[in-house]
């Protein structure tokens, strides 16, 4: 099976948690791409609004027909459905690989669980081995390296690239995150940046990674 029809499974199990008539917290990446195309089969007419993570997924969402609302408009949601780009035994993520990491963080935050739903290229023993994406302010981007690279890092700008908040991102290569809590605490506090991409501190509550055999439920 290929990587993207692991993904497709995994966004598919995913349906299950979707409850009729719930607003419905939605990631961003090619899975959750897949769940947002399942939602418009199964769940037309049933979802009454979409908290979205980015403009991309806004977009997907509401060419499908769904309401999509803004964070203020709500005030938190049974669950969150997004894709990682890898994620450990703890369920702590990497995210941010699509760029939309800020958004993703601040709207799994208010869901009651985050549902993740993955290829099983993105299970691994340690993460880092995916370039942790960093959100930063423009004109911090001297001293965040600095203090990236004094934690072990090797940061990089991503080319051609802002988010959807106008910010560029360094991926940072070179990391081994065998405590990515205090890792995301650490980077976190650098003045400048914005997000880190290590999803730790509140990290996956369920994963639902697509094998070639069938999709593993980890957390549940
Ligand atoms: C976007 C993300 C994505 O969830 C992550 O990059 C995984 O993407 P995909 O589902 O395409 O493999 O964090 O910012």
């Amino acid at each position: 099976m290929s990587s993207d029809n692991q993904k497709r499974a995994a966004a598919e199990a995913a349906l299950e948690f979707v409850q009729p008539g719930e607003v419905l917290g939605v990631g961003t990446g090619s899975t959750a791409n897949h769940f947002i195309d399942m939602l418009g089969e199964r769940f037309a007419g049933r979802v009454p609004a979409c908290v979205s993570s980015s403009h991309a997924s806004t977009e997907r969402l509401r060419g499908l027909g769904f309401r999509v609302v803004d964070l203020a408009e709500v005030d938190s949601y049974s669950i969150y459905v997004d894709g990682a780009d890898e994620f450990d035994s703890a369920l702590a993520m990497i995210k941010g690989g699509g760029g939309a990491l800020t958004s993703e963080k601040i709207v799994s935050s208010l869901a009651d669980q985050f549902i993740c739903i993955v290829d099983a290229s993105k299970r691994v023993e340690v993460l880092g081995e995916f370039p942790l994406p960093v959100e930063i302010i423009g004109m911090a981007e001297r001293g965040v390296s600095r203090v990236l690279r004094e934690l072990g890092g090797e940061p990089v700008r991503r080319e051609d690239f802002v988010t959807d908040h106008g910010n560029p991102i360094l991926d940072v290569r070179g990391f081994r995150i065998h405590d990515p809590v205090i890792l995301e605490g650490e980077i976190e506090a650098i003045p400048g940046v914005v997000t880190c991409g290590l999803f730790a501190r509140r990290p996956a509550d369920v994963v639902l990674m697509g094998t070639d055999q069938s999709v593993q439920r980890f957390g549940v």
